[in-house]
């Protein structure tokens, strides 16, 4: 089954409260952990929920973020100022990215590109993403006993290099941020294959979690896939990866290696006339820039 990350998801999980930028809250006997923290302009939005499932803000122990992109960990630095009790969990290299002016600005700039989000804010409050601490520096192998569910970590890179995802064994769930790609479109019918960072890493990392097997996938954006929809996910994740680097390879020899007309080509083509993709155009053309010219190095070793 493929239903929208909205609402209850699980007896112990809930997705809160936009679709397209879900924070998941998982909820154990003894602890509660939030994973990611989405565009800093819904903050007030995901502590009014944070509320409404907890009752107490202060009952939230842990945000683990999935990676270091603008739409997963802007309202980090809100959540943590509402919630000083919070630890908040990423990748290393996450810490020390958000230590840069230049990365907060950059997060800062395209979550100001959502001004649809702006009304949410009707306190006024400060959403900035100030730089703020990563309590836990989280990696392949850590553990977290949330009371009758236990949180798993696993680097998967090749979305980016900060790349984590969190698996729960007892309920067969995966939260893998962009790790495994994202759908797109209005029922969620097109694969979006997602690395940027490494397309080796991103096809280990896919491997790594088929061999999870998850009964659950609760995706970075938008969707959630239950039992036959989570195999298949996967299976079609690893495939469409494979054939979007053909694809890329094809608009890099139409362009004749001219890398910057294979982006543009591949733009024009995918985003503007095929359509169907909910990114804001200047992200997606960013992404797809980062990937040719990545497919079109590995071509030359
Ligand atoms: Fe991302």
């Amino acid at each position: 089954m493929k239903r929208q990350a909205k609402g209850q998801i699980h007896e112990r999980i809930t997705a809160i409260p936009n679709a397209w930028y879900p924070a998941y809250m998982v909820r154990g006997d003894a602890k509660n952990l939030m994973i990611d923290a989405g565009v800093n302009l819904l903050g007030p939005r995901y502590l009014t929920s944070i509320k409404d499932i907890l009752g107490d803000p202060e009952r939230l122990h842990y945000l683990f973020l999935t990676h270091s992109h603008y739409d997963h960990v802007g309202a980090a630095h809100y959540l943590k100022r509402h919630i000083p009790g919070l630890a908040i969990g990423a990748h290393e290299r996450l810490a020390l990215l958000l230590q840069k002016t230049s990365v907060l600005d950059m997060i800062n700039r395209l979550s100001g590109n959502h001004v649809e989000l702006l009304k949410y804010n009707t306190a006024g409050e400060d959403l900035t993403l100030h730089p703020f601490e990563i309590n836990i520096c989280l990696k392949q192998g850590d553990a977290f006993d949330l009371g009758g569910l236990t949180c798993r970590v696993y680097e998967t890179p090749g979305h980016t290099r900060d790349s984590l995802s969190f698996y729960f064994p007892e309920i067969k769930t995966l939260f893998a941020g962009e790790a495994c790609g994202v759908l797109q479109g209005e029922t969620g019918s097109e694969m979006q294959v997602e690395f940027l960072s490494s397309y080796d890493d991103y096809i280990e990392s896919l491997k790594l979690m088929m061999a999870l097997e998850p009964e659950t996938i609760c995706l970075g954006h938008a969707w959630v896939l239950t039992h036959e929809d989570a195999k298949e996910f996967l299976q079609r994740a690893l495939a469409e990866t494979y054939r979007y680097r053909e694809l890329i390879e094809k608009y890099l020899n139409a362009a004749g290696g001219h890398i910057e007309k294979a982006i543009e080509d591949m733009g024009h083509v995918e985003y503007d006339i095929k359509g169907g993709i909910y990114q804001e155009r200047v992200s997606y053309m960013t992404n797809l820039s980062a990937q040719v010219k990545h497919i079109a190095g590995l071509k030359k070793n």
